[in-house]
């Protein structure tokens, strides 16, 4: 039976429909992000190979079991001699908060049911979990990556990437089908769960040789953002507000200096955040600020210089980052004091600072960054070379605790692990991070 006539959410419209198939010939693979500024609205995005089929998800709440459908749009791209299948988009907005829902999406016998889980409301003591899982690629160590985020007790909900999905731009031509072959792989969790995107390097695809001169092409197709909900002009860059967080997602590879649209956005964007909703502000972005490996070192000096002052001003929690191949934890630090003429260039360890977190260690084809400077910094509280996952388990206002497993630990051992008090609320007796 097909559903796909025009209707933008009909209400209470009963559907009779196949829910059983293994796939079949239009759907290929589907994969879910948030879709609008406060949590209660999910972009559902499925690409078919050989036909188009339909654009709309057929969702029901488990609660009301009430059949809906929302209409979507599909777009292609050409890439070199690769094209792309139909990639659908679809947003659903005004969702129950804290719901599951069931959706279904593709035509006749070639019908595909997941499911995924609204965050609860924001609220000051709302506590949630977030996975953290950056340059993953498409290799046995990125499959042990996700396997060992997916059975990992502690459940993350939500994953915060951080950029360099697939790693196309490693094969001859820029290949394309890795974009496909990282979308079959990821499908698994991120068809159940929203992962929150930002860009990074291996996304930018820039190859004028191939007669492929606009940047982000391949991914700005593929991977929609809720941008236009916080106002942005770009998909690289976006606020969402999940429970109690507020996320900001940064590009490093977009322009960020002092009069380009990215940094007019953040500058009106952190005034806006009310941590007595969303206590805990978490930065998003692919290159590191700080980071003490011998892999792109120094790279992310331009975005420190301009943005760390505002990150700090504006308490930002934690920064999280990839980029580079391994893992490291720094303490609350701060650089705003260096003025290149004041020689105060060595970083404060500084309680009220953002702390910074290098996740970049997924597992892609090219392996991990073991060179480190030495001595390691004063900052850097903890580092090792080892591929992995990051869980982010925010408890209530002040608390939250962050934890970052090992690939090579069967069940999910704590490697390293930090409480992490609220920069905006903390009592200033305490010291803001605790290694545990
Ligand atoms: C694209 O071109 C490359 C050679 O540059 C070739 O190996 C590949 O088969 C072509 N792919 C398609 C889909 O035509
Ligand atoms: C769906 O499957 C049934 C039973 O296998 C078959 O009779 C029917 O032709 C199929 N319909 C389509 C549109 O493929
Ligand atoms: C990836 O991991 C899954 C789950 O652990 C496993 O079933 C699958 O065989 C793995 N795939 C490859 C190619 O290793
Ligand atoms: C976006 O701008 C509109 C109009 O100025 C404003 O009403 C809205 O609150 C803004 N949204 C966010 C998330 O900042
Ligand atoms: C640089 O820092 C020094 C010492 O903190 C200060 O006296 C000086 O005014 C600063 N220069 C500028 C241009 O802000
Ligand atoms: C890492 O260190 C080893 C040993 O000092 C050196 O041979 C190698 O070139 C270094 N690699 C990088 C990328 O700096
Ligand atoms: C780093 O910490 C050590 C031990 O506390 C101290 O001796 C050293 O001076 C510090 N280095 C810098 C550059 O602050
Ligand atoms: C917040 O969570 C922490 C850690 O679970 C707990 O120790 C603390 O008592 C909680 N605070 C409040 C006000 O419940
Ligand atoms: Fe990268």
């Amino acid at each position: 039976m097909r559903w796909d006539f025009v209707v933008v959410t009909v209400v209470g419209l009963v559907l009779s429909f196949a829910e059983t198939s293994s796939g079949g010939i239009t759907s290929s693979y589907v994969h879910i992000t948030q879709g609008d500024h406060k949590g209660n609205g999910v972009i559902v995005s499925w690409v078919t190979t050989d036909e188009p089929g339909s654009d709309t998800v057929l969702y029901w709440s488990e609660t009301s079991g009430v059949r809906l459908l929302a209409e979507g749009f599909h777009v292609r791209y050409k890439y070199y001699n690769y094209t792309s299948g139909y990639i659908h988009h679809c947003t659903i907005k005004n969702l129950e908060f804290d719901t599951r829902y069931n959706y279904v999406v593709g035509i006749g016998n070639t019908t595909r049911k997941f499911w995924f889980e609204t965050p609860p409301k924001s609220g000051p003591d709302v506590p949630y979990t977030f996975g953290l899982i950056g340059d993953l690629g498409q290799t046995y160590d990125s499959n042990r990556t996700l396997t060992s985020y997916e059975s990992n007790p502690a459940k993350g909900k939500t994953v915060l990437y951080v950029g360099d999905l697939s790693y196309a731009d490693h094969y001859p031509d820029h290949n394309n089908v890795r974009w496909d072959t990282w979308g079959r792989f990821t499908e698994r969790s991120v068809a159940y769960q929203p992962w929150i995107w930002s860009a990074g390097n291996h996304e930018v695809d820039w190859a004028p040789q191939l007669g492929e001169p606009k940047p982000f092409k391949p991914f700005t197709h593929r991977y929609h953002t809720p941008y236009k909900a916080s106002n942005s002009t770009s998909p690289l860059w976006y606020s969402i507000k999940r429970a109690s967080a507020y996320v900001i997602v940064l590009s490093t590879y977009s322009a960020l200096g002092k009069y380009t649209p990215q940094n007019f956005w953040l500058e009106e964007e952190l005034p806006k955040v009310d941590r007595n909703e969303t206590p805990w502000l978490i930065v998003v972005m692919h290159g590191p600020m700080y980071n003490s490996y011998v892999s792109h070192y120094m790279e992310g000096e331009t975005m420190r210089a301009l943005h760390e002052k505002l990150l700090v001003q504006y308490k930002v929690d934690i920064v999280f980052a990839g980029h580079v191949h391994a893992y490291e934890r720094s303490e609350p630090v701060s650089n705003i004091a260096y003025n290149i003429t004041n020689k105060e260039c060595t970083p404060k360890i500084d309680q009220t600072a953002p702390v910074y977190i290098t996740i970049g260690d997924g597992g892609n084809i090219e392996g991990l960054a073991k060179n480190m400077t030495e001595p390691q910094p004063n900052y850097s509280a903890f580092r090792e070379a080892s591929f992995g996952h990051g869980i982010l388990k925010i408890k209530n206002m002040t608390h939250a605790h962050w934890s970052w497993y090992r690939n090579q630990e069967v069940n999910s051992v704590t490697a390293d692990s930090a409480w992490l008090f609220n920069r905006y609320h903390i009592s200033s007796k305490e010291s803001s991070v605790v290694a545990s």
